[in-house]
């Protein structure tokens, strides 16, 4: 072979290495997100860019005897753990209604005996808007208002049409009312994690919180009234009577359930109350400079593959940095 095909021959063998995606949407990036939010919600300066309405709340967190008979993980001691909390509305927008069709968040912050956190950050639908970040990217280009400052509904459904992962989200909201009250709703974890049993085995999990005051969504009567700001004086109404209570709920995954994908949920599975996640009280500022990074994990649990859940991560920590800064 002469010399310059076989030069060319290497560099295109290069340039295929490099990007080998070319045809494929390019990887999306953890800015991507900060800043197709500001294009949908406006910028906010100084505040969360992703969930960006929402309250602080404090209490603590006891394992029950199953949990931590079955697991070593300083988290499931079965002491009083305490905890930092904070209810949200998802969005980028702080005025947003509370009667909004959109998930709703629960991020808490656990502070075990040795100092160490354990972070999660759920929402109130079982699954997640899209299955990897970049359709998830594309979703909200998708939805950014047009000249006119409305969301165009058919660039946005054919979108939906197109990556079928980004329907199961958006149809259990249509099912579902918005919640009653931030106490009267379920909340996912919806990732994949896995958590080292007392035998040394890696188990997988997934997990949900599960109201004692029961599952209950605002009616159609109640969501006509377009009550903006009801949700966090409902909170501490609630509280005034006494703890807010949630069990945690983990299902032990079985082989062919997806480690990876967010947008698909697992089927029934058996399931283990971890424990009791109570609220004491609402309102002050004691969430305001926390980040809840959904990787934050205390000893014997791990974090999936999941390329979502590994988005958060950097995507959080922009949005932290902007807003302790004023940005
Ligand atoms: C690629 C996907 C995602 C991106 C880019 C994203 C982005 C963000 C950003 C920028 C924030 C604000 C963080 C801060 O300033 O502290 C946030 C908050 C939040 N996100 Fe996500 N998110 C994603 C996926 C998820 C998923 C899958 C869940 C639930 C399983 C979730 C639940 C929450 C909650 C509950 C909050 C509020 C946390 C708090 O109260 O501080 N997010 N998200």
């Amino acid at each position: 072979m002469p010399a310059v095909s076989l030069r060319k021959l290497v560099l295109s063998a290069a340039v295929v290495a490099v990007f080998p995606l070319a045809a494929q949407a390019a990887p999306a990036q953890p800015n991507d997100f900060i800043e197709v939010f500001a294009k949908i919600f406006g910028e906010h300066k100084g505040i969360r860019k992703g969930h960006a309405k929402g309250v602080c709340a404090t209490g603590d967190f006891t394992a029950s005897a199953e949990a931590t008979a079955r697991f070593d993980a300083a988290l499931f001691s079965g002491s009083a753990i305490p905890v930092s909390y904070r209810f949200s509305l998802a969005g980028g927008n702080p005025a947003a209604p509370d009667y909004a069709s959109s998930p709703r968040g629960l991020a808490a912050q656990f502070t075990l005996a040795d100092g160490s956190k354990h972070n999660i950050a759920t929402l109130t639908t079982p699954v997640f808007g899209a299955k990897d970040p970049e359709n998830f990217l594309g979703l909200l280009q998708a939805s950014v208002p047009s000249a006119d400052g409305k969301p165009d509904i058919a660039k946005i459904q054919a979108f939906r049409t197109a990556h079928p992962d980004t329907q199961p989200q958006a149809q259990w909201l249509a099912a579902n009312p918005p919640p009653w009250s931030y106490a009267t709703a379920e909340y996912f974890g919806i990732h994949t994690f896995y958590l080292v049993d007392k035998g040394g085995e890696k188990v997988k999990i997934r997990w949900h919180l599960q109201p004692k005051d029961g599952v209950k969504g605002l009616s159609a009567k109640e969501i006509a009234q377009q009550n903006a700001d009801f949700l966090d004086g409902r909170l501490k109404q609630r509280l005034a009577d006494g703890a807010v209570e949630f069990d945690w709920i983990i299902s032990f995954g079985e082989a062919a359930d997806s480690e990876n994908d967010p947008s698909v949920q697992w089927p029934a599975r058996p399931t283990l109350n971890a424990g009791t996640l109570r609220i004491n009280t609402s309102g002050d500022g004691s969430c305001v400079n926390i980040n809840f990074d959904p990787n934050v994990l205390s000893g014997g649990f791990s974090a999936s593959d999941d390329p979502v859940l590994r988005m958060r991560s950097p995507a959080y920590a922009i949005s932290f940095g902007k807003r302790l800064s004023g940005q």
